[in-house]
């Protein structure tokens, strides 16, 4: 396998496929129809919720299935900004950019004021920023659980703390976090959080929201019908169904795969003598599949389309971020030098994944290197 972009996505599992085709044969109405067709795929889906809720530790009343971490995003922040106190919202300079769009939006459009909080050079939030910037009228702030450039996982636990004692809600988005390390802990120090089915293995075009049940919130849209009035369309019954069972498989088996993926991750670094380069921010022993590199004087993006043209497929920083120009905003916010982030790439590990298949990526980065030295 020369795939070693699963920060972007993975490919589905077989039970999660298995999953989607037999749901898809077998409760495919539309679940809010009142025949016994649409029951019968309305039961499917309040199974799903429950489940969901017990891998979570939450309550089911709080989870809404969307159609992915972006979504997600965007009807929490809209409820917490509606339940908030005032004007004014904060987030870190390290979110996702569905997190930064949904954000700009409510500026634009809604008279928001934001604050964005900087990272530190290990690539955590700012906690002395983050304290001094939330105000009497802040309504939430939003830090992710996980990083998806370079894997760093956020100390949700202090930051918790900081937003109790201030009194402003706190999303966070899990999407980078589910799956691959213990949530156990901060479902109960957030008011809401998202996650997606497609980085777990699961199908593309699912995910969940959760929100404190005993957050009374405005809907983003009114009238709606489905989903507790939180969520808007006929819901995706075998996506769901699909990834309920790659949840269930990803929580069920997180401590092994986590030991794998800190192998492969361990062994490329050991291959990768070229480069001499440590991993960026992300902790060498932290449980994320993520790693960031900047190759030293070498451009990431003819790093990736060197290792493209090998048949090696990994990324210069999350897929969302690309086409809009410059390096990862999480680099440049952690100090690093516009030159330097340029030469940012990012690899993230699958469970399927052997230490050949690292060894063989460690091999072909040291050949680009070499090359590239070569010619300067
Ligand atoms: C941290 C983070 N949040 C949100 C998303 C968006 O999730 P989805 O692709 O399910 O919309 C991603 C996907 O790359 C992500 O990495």
């Amino acid at each position: 396998m020369k795939y070693f972009d699963y920060a972007a996505t993975c490919p589905i599992s077989e039970e999660a496929l298995q999953a989607y085709i037999k749901a898809s044969r077998e409760f495919f109405a539309n679940t809010r129809s009142v025949h016994d067709a649409g029951s019968k795929a309305d039961r499917l889906i309040e199974h799903c919720r429950e489940r969901m809720a017990e891998l979570l530790q939450v309550a089911a009343q709080g989870i809404t299935f969307t159609s992915g971490g972006t979504e997600s995003n965007l009807l929490a922040l809209y409820a917490l900004a509606r339940a908030g106190k005032g004007k004014h919202i904060v987030i870190s300079a390290g979110e996702h950019s569905s997190i930064h769009n949904v954000t700009t939006k409510l500026v634009e459009e809604e008279g928001y004021e934001l604050s964005i909080v900087p990272m530190t050079k290990d690539g955590v939030v700012n906690l002395e920023k983050l304290k001094h910037v939330i105000r009497e009228d802040t309504s939430f702030v939003s830090i992710q659980h996980v990083n998806a450039d370079i894997g760093t996982i956020q100390p949700l636990e202090t930051i918790s703390e900081i937003c109790q004692e201030k009194r402003v809600f706190l999303h966070s988005d899990c999407v980078q976090s589910f799956g691959k390390v213990k949530m156990d802990k901060v479902t109960s120090l957030v008011d809401s959080f998202s996650i997606s089915s497609h980085k777990i293995y699961g199908p593309k075009g699912v995910g969940a929201l959760y929100v404190k049940p005993s957050l009374s919130f405005t809907p983003f849209l009114p009238n709606v019908s489905h989903e507790n009035g939180v969520r808007q369309g006929t819901l995706n019954t075998p996506g769901i169904a699909a990834f309920t069972t790659a949840a269930e498989m990803c929580l069920n088996k997180l401590e092994k795969h986590q030991a794998h993926i800190k192998r492969l991750k361990r062994e490329f670094l050991a291959s990768l003598k070229e480069a001499g380069e440590k991993a960026v921010g992300s902790e060498f022993e932290s449980c994320v599949p993520s790693i960031g590199l900047c190759i030293h004087k070498i451009d990431g993006q003819h790093v990736m389309l060197e290792g493209n043209r090998r048949g090696y497929f990994f990324s210069t920083g999350s897929a969302c971020q690309v086409g809009s120009g410059g390096p990862p905003k999480m680099l440049l916010s952690m100090g690093i030098s516009e030159e330097e982030a340029k030469t940012f790439i990012r690899i993230s590990f699958g469970v399927d994944q052997s230490l050949e298949d690292v060894q063989g990526l460690a091999e072909c980065l040291n050949e680009v290197i070499r090359e590239r030295k070569k010619a300067v």
